[in-house]
């Protein structure tokens, strides 16, 4: 056969193949989503994610050091109060669950990049992301406390904030309120596509946070939309966005991809805690190879276009890059 181009040639050894791989992975652009939660000296097991606890603040440090110790440097922070109410206060208290933990982590770890979840879903008694008016969540008032939730992480040790709410406007609100209280060097990154999507179930569970009654329709979008995704990203960046995120991950790559070609700023993609339960699931059934499809999920997101992972896998994925099985 007169072949000019065989591309099997590239593929003959591990060690050509490692030369000409396109796709590197760093343990530094993945981000742990945890959960701390209110009380003492507890540790419990979130039924739906395998392998993932909620620490009370004085617990949490056995996690965080297993963490570092994977090379894993970046936290995101996810509070789960022992009160909610109406106006979600719990997510803006000084002494709130967040704050607490934040200023612990802060101290026991400053090597640890603090970075928070700016919602009110875990602290608001119907479960909604925002303050409600009648069944509808108002978007303008919702803004007010969202400038509130993020003075109080800033105040308390967060490096950076990551509003998940999806009100109109939010990224401009909270950089001005970060500014004027001379934040200015905090950056925003922002769930700017995030897809009303049955992928978060796991973490509801995990959060107390379902709503009480309704859906997240009316704030998240709807997954039959790219226009609308490509849309919400480039609002975010000209509101101040430092970083956008894409949400879920692995059925929404083709948004990674619009998105990482249609912004100029960093691109995260967040592997939710849907994607992860089936991943376990099936590993504990034998019925898939649970490291080697974690490792070609998480590849498959920065081959997309995405350059930040956050993943409840960051500790095993690190250790995977480590060994050489990615990376
Ligand atoms: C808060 C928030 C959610 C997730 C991240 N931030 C839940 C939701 O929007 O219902 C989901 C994360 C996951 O499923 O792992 N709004």
């Amino acid at each position: 056969m007169d072949l000019t181009m065989r591309p099997r040639r590239l593929r003959g050894s591990d060690t050509l193949r490692r030369m000409v791989r396109e796709t590197r992975l760093d343990p530094s652009s993945l981000i742990y989503p945890m959960f701390v939660m209110d009380g003492e000296n507890k540790v419990e097991g979130i039924e739906a994610l395998p392998g993932q606890n909620r620490y009370t603040v004085d617990r949490m440090g056995e996690e965080l050091e297993r963490l570092l110790d994977a090379g894993v440097n970046n936290v995101m922070f996810f509070g789960i109060p022992s009160h909610k109410d109406e106006v979600g206060s719990g997510a803006y208290d000084s002494e709130g669950i967040i704050q607490r933990a934040l200023r612990k982590a802060k101290k026991d770890y400053p090597e640890l990049y603090l970075i928070t979840d700016v919602c009110m879903c875990e602290y608001t008694s119907h479960g909604h992301c925002g303050i409600l008016c009648d069944h509808y969540v108002d978007n303008d008032k919702t803004l007010e406390y969202l400038q509130k939730i993020v003075l109080s992480h800033v105040e308390a040790g967060a490096q950076m904030v990551a509003p998940s709410d999806m009100m109109d406007g939010r990224v401009r609100a909270i950089r001005e309120a970060l500014d004027k209280a001379g934040h200015v060097t905090t950056p925003i990154m922002s769930y700017a596509v995030k897809y009303a999507s049955a992928f978060y179930g796991p973490f509801r569970e995990a959060a107390g946070s379902a709503p009480s009654f309704g859906d997240r329709k009316s704030y998240q979008m709807d997954y039959h939309n790219r226009l609308e995704g490509i849309r919400e990203a480039q609002l975010d960046v000209e509101e101040g966005a430092d970083i956008i995120m894409v949400k879920p991950a692995m059925s929404y790559l083709d948004m990674v991809r619009d998105v990482r070609e249609r912004v100029d700023v960093p691109v995260a993609a967040y592997s939710v805690s849907g994607e992860y339960a089936m991943i376990k699931a099936a590993g504990a059934k034998g019925w898939i190879d649970e490291e080697k499809v974690m490792c070609e999920s998480a590849v498959s997101v920065f081959r997309a276009g995405a350059s930040i992972l956050l993943t409840y896998f960051a500790k095993e994925i690190a250790n995977c890059i480590k060994d050489g099985k990615i990376g």
